[in-house]
């Protein structure tokens, strides 16, 4: 299985998995040969991309520990905003990403939509879940962890739809007025006595750099909770990758240049080491180029080492980027 582009697709390729619209129908089947005809219904349907099966990519299995159930009960805890149905999903996704082997959490992040707020809280509580379990943290420590990820943009509730879906570049007051978010969600958790003080706090802290040109306090180094470090990074990473109404997906190489940029400015070093070392970050089945201008797909990746997987190449020759010469290059 792997994935393409909608604008890669071509006839008479054969959908790996069914595809849907953001309201959950089907829109095509898995196992379908696409025709001209349904690739034009991916386009009406604002679909990016799909995950398709063909020879090259039949040895590579995706399947994700936060699965397709858990991902919906997830997303529709959030927008109901039910505290005892986010308790209980986190504690089953830190479950399942503690006992999954190796940690390899085949995530389908690449979003085939434009974005949801509530998919986006999910990804960036999956990744900082991950990067704790790579941290050492322990059962209860990322599981306050995934609460605050999941709930880290509450605040935006309180922000203008039209700010927030605005095409193009946001004006002074109406950035401030986003820059308000951490301080509007604490507020909105700061209401309920059930909330974990470590929620708030990432909730609080999710935007402030290492350096202490953040917000909202411009706190520095470690006077930020470390939770809300580990959030920021994942909610960074996520926005990179992912599709915006202000922008398109970065490409693996763009993201890892702006995450990399972002040392001893707005990461804390030790976590954004970590963050290399654990979180996916080459999404397996995708088609990247390597440095001797040969196109292969990312087959598996190296916990400890996450910027180099392992690769297929199409003659089905493996190469281990950690033992080879060979890079990523786009
Ligand atoms: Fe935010």
């Amino acid at each position: 299985m792997r994935y393409i582009n909608i604008e890669n697709i071509k006839d008479d390729m054969v959908t790996a998995q069914n595809i849907k619209d953001k309201y959950d129908r089907i829109l095509i089947t898995a196992g379908s040969i696409l025709s001209r005809q349904k690739i034009k219904q991916l386009h009406k349907f604002g679909i990016i991309g799909v995950y398709i099966e063909d020879t090259w990519s039949a040895d590579i299995f995706i399947q994700p520990v936060v699965d397709e159930q858990l991902a919906n009960d997830t997303v529709k805890a959030l927008e109901k905003f039910s505290l005892d149905e986010i308790y209980d999903c986190a504690s089953e996704i830190v479950d399942r990403l503690m006992h999954c082997d190796d940690y390899m959490n085949d995530v389908e992040t690449i979003e085939a939509y434009d974005e949801n707020t509530f998919e986006h809280s999910l990804h960036v509580a999956i990744n900082a879940v991950t990067l704790g379990i790579g941290l050492g943290y322990n059962f209860y420590r990322l599981k306050n962890l995934a609460v605050g990820a999941m709930l880290h943009d509450i605040g935006k509730q309180l922000v203008p739809l039209e700010i927030i879906t605005k095409n193009g570049r946001l004006t002074e007051s109406e950035l401030s007025v986003v820059r308000m978010h951490p301080e509007f969600g604490y507020n909105i958790l700061a209401k309920d006595i059930n909330i974990y003080s470590s929620t708030r706090a990432i909730v609080y802290q999710h935007h402030e750099n290492w350096d202490g040109t953040g917000y909202p306090r411009g706190l520095k180094g470690n006077e930020i909770y470390e939770l809300a470090m580990v959030t920021h990074i994942c909610d960074v990473y996520d926005a990179l990758i992912s599709k915006r109404s202000y922008k398109e997906a970065f490409s693996f190489q763009k993201t890892i240049s702006i995450i990399k940029d972002g040392l001893d400015t707005m990461y804390n070093p030790s976590i954004l080491e970590a963050f290399f070392q654990y979180v996916p970050i080459y999404h397996k089945g995708t088609e990247i180029k390597i440095s001797n201008g040969d196109n292969a797909l990312v087959f598996r990746n190296n916990r400890g080492d996450m910027l180099k997987p392992v690769i297929k190449l199409k003659n089905s020759t493996l190469i281990d980027l950690r033992t080879s010469k060979l890079e990523i290059i786009s």
